[in-house]
């Protein structure tokens, strides 16, 4: 039985009116795409969006980092691009941060989150095939360290961890380094929890450098459970270009999570680095699939919708938008009273994001003409009164 891969490539390449939303034009072109690929090179394939973020979201038979599907998702992301630059729209090509990416688009800007595995009806553990999509705009891969944690490791959050003898057995996280800069090695490491459960929160508490990109079941090992896309732009551009904006599929029931299960943890609305200038530090709202940015702040935001998969790679049919649902209106209320209580602090301290993250900003420049302002004031000057005195002006 050949295998079948989900991949999922995203790119934000241009909105209407700042960093809202793809337009209709440029949606349609990425969608005829995707539509004549289906039958050849694509099983099936469908197209989303997320705030500014356009989803391709695909399933073929050519494998993880395929070339060839690297290589059409680029191509209709520069389609998209000069539909955009046509009419004007805001950060055309945004996430196209290389003139060509070699092969695999990982690393060249757009956000990949990709699952091999054997579709077989037949199959013992998996007669059947679900899977979320997690599509997140303004904010950084770590905007999925509290849920995936809360998921996997915590029983408070998920009582399958306990009721479920094959999630019982536990999970291997891939955790990742995105301070790494180096172009050709990627510094991962694998912990089995629960055994590593607070080894892996100690890493976890660092959502701008550490950052789950790969979960994989226990009872049945090959079995990969959730991949997301755990790349920081600006560590590719040398400088901000707009936020990661990180994806994440996540395949439910059975041997892994229930979707229900999968999602609670996105009931608290947590903090994440990103919003407004990807500097700040703000609670993420749950919202529709193709919702548009369009509140104060650039708050961020995150879509998930569910997919049933038939053994021939078809899913497109129909899809359940689960953060579309009235159950999610008293969090987006609450998220967005959150947010408007907490930014009333301004600049100062903790609403912006750590200076690790701002480093790749305009405040730099600033930080660095202040810092030859400043004077030594000595012992001797104090003791004679005129410490109070400034030394220049
Ligand atoms: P995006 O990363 O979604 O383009 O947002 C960038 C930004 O700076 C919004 O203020
Ligand atoms: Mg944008
Ligand atoms: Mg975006």
């Amino acid at each position: 039985m050949k295998k079948i891969t989900i991949s999922v490539i995203k790119a934000d390449v241009g909105s209407i009116g700042g960093h809202t939303q793809p337009s209709a034009a440029m949606l349609r072109i990425a969608r005829e795409r995707v539509q004549g690929a289906i039958g050849n090179l694509l099983n099936d394939g469908t197209v989303t969006h997320t705030g500014d973020d356009i989803a391709l979201i695909m399933s073929h038979r050519r494998g993880v980092g395929a070339r060839e599907i690297h290589h059409f998702a680029w191509e209709c992301f520069l389609a998209a691009t000069d539909q955009a630059r046509q009419s004007g729209l805001y950060g055309a090509g945004q996430d196209l941060l290389v003139d060509a990416p070699s092969g695999n688009v990982r690393g060249a800007g757009p956000a990949v989150a990709e699952i091999e595995f054997e579709r077989d009806p037949r199959s013992k553990h998996r007669p059947a095939e679900c899977f979320l999509l997690f599509a997140a705009d303004k904010c950084g891969p770590g905007a999925y360290n509290f849920p995936l944690y809360s998921t996997f490791c915590d029983p408070m959050h998920n009582g399958g961890l306990l009721l479920n003898p094959k999630m019982h057995q536990g999970f291997t996280l891939t955790i990742i380094d995105m301070d790494h800069h180096a172009h050709d090695s990627d510094r991962v490491i694998r912990l089995n929890v629960p055994e590593r459960v607070w080894d892996v929160a100690c890493l976890l508490q660092n959502p701008d450098r550490f950052a789950i990109e790969a979960v994989h079941s226990r009872c049945v090992p090959d079995e990969q459970v959730a991949s997301i896309s755990a790349t920081r732009l600006h560590n590719i551009a040398g400088k901000y270009t707009g936020k990661d904006d990180p994806i994440a599929l996540v395949r439910t029931q059975g041997i892994f999570p229930a979707p229900e299960e999968v999602v609670e943890p996105w009931l608290l609305g947590h903090f994440v680095s990103g919003d407004c200038r990807g500097s700040h530090v703000m609670p993420i709202m749950p919202v529709a699939i193709n919702t548009p940015v369009a509140g104060a702040y650039c708050l961020p935001i995150v879509s998930c919708i569910a997919f049933s998969m038939d053994s021939e790679g078809l899913f497109s049919g129909e899809m359940i938008d689960l953060f579309g649902n009235v159950a999610w209106d008293s969090v987006r209320l609450k998220v967005q009273q959150k947010a408007d209580e907490w930014r009333r602090q301004g600049c100062i301290g903790a609403t912006m994001a750590s200076h690790a993250e701002l480093a790749y900003t305009g405040i730099i420049e600033t930080l660095q003409a202040l810092d030859k302002e400043f004077a030594m004031r000595h012992e001797s000057l104090i003791a004679s009164g005129d410490g109070a005195r400034p030394a220049s002006s």
